[in-house]
């Protein structure tokens, strides 16, 4: 049991690693990072943006290379997670109750595992998305796409590359729009932020929101889920 600054007591459960949280604040900052250079190339209204980058051309240089960090850190992120965003019976169920979920009627809901089918549409929503970006930033990427040319044996037309950037500028809005979505997710449901920050949630929150998971993680040590210090 760890004391919580007002002085009551709370079981911390761990929800994670140290190495899953550095992951996953990579794919974060990496993935804010891209979106303010990539507004700050996509209307010369929000050029002054570039200002945070050093100016223009270095703004321009180091959009593609925040891609590779983001693609890479996100590759992490999808291979430690993955399992346990496999639909589930319980998902449809969860969505068929959304108006339950957004008024907090959580006793209407089914026992949810360690995520909930919104927590679940965002992860393969951005999984999909961060990939169709890499792809298609590739072919706004001169020197990029001359390596992937040269690798793969091709040459992107100019009708390719229009159309790569449509397809780009498109996802982008997407991706945000769900970014948007996540964090307001995690500020407006009390106690997720620390999830992420300290690796570890309150009894009462896993009770709360993700029942099942905390039925597993209790399973799994002898004498439930052991204080995070
Ligand atoms: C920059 C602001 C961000 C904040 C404040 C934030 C916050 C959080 C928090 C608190 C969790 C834990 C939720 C839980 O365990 O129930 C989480 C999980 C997660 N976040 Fe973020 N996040 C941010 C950005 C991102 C971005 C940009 C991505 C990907 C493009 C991302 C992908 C994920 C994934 C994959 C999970 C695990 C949940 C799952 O797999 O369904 N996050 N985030």
């Amino acid at each position: 049991m760890t004391q919580d600054r007002d002085g009551e007591a709370h079981l911390q459960v761990p929800r994670y690693s140290g190495s899953a949280r550095i992951n996953h604040w990579v794919v974060a900052i990496s993935f804010v990072l891209l979106m303010i250079s990539g507004l700050a190339l996509f209307h010369p209204s929000l050029y002054w943006l570039t200002g945070l980058f050093g100016g223009g051309p270095t703004a321009r240089w180091i959009h593609p290379w925040l891609g590779v960090v983001l693609i890479i850190g996100f590759f992490g992120l999808f291979f430690r997670f993955f399992a346990a965003n496999l639909p589930e019976r319980t998902d449809w169920v969860w969505l068929a109750r959304l108006r339950h979920v957004l008024a907090g009627r959580e006793e209407y809901l089914p026992e949810i595992g360690k995520y909930n089918a919104g927590q679940k549409f965002v992860f393969w929503a951005q999984a999909i998305l961060v990939l169709v970006m890499f792809v298609t930033g590739i072919g706004l990427w001169p020197a990029g796409l001359a390596y992937f040319e040269q690798l793969l044996g091709f040459k992107a037309t100019i009708d390719q590359r229009r159309l790569a950037a449509v397809i780009h500028a498109g996802s982008a809005v997407m991706t945000i729009a769900i970014w948007i979505i996540h964090v307001y997710a995690a500020i407006w449901v009390r106690g997720t932020i620390s999830a992420m920050t300290r690796g570890t949630v309150t009894g009462g929150w896993a009770w709360r929101h993700h029942r099942k998971w905390l039925r597993k993680e209790i399973g799994k040590e002898p004498g439930g889920p052991q204080p995070a210090e």
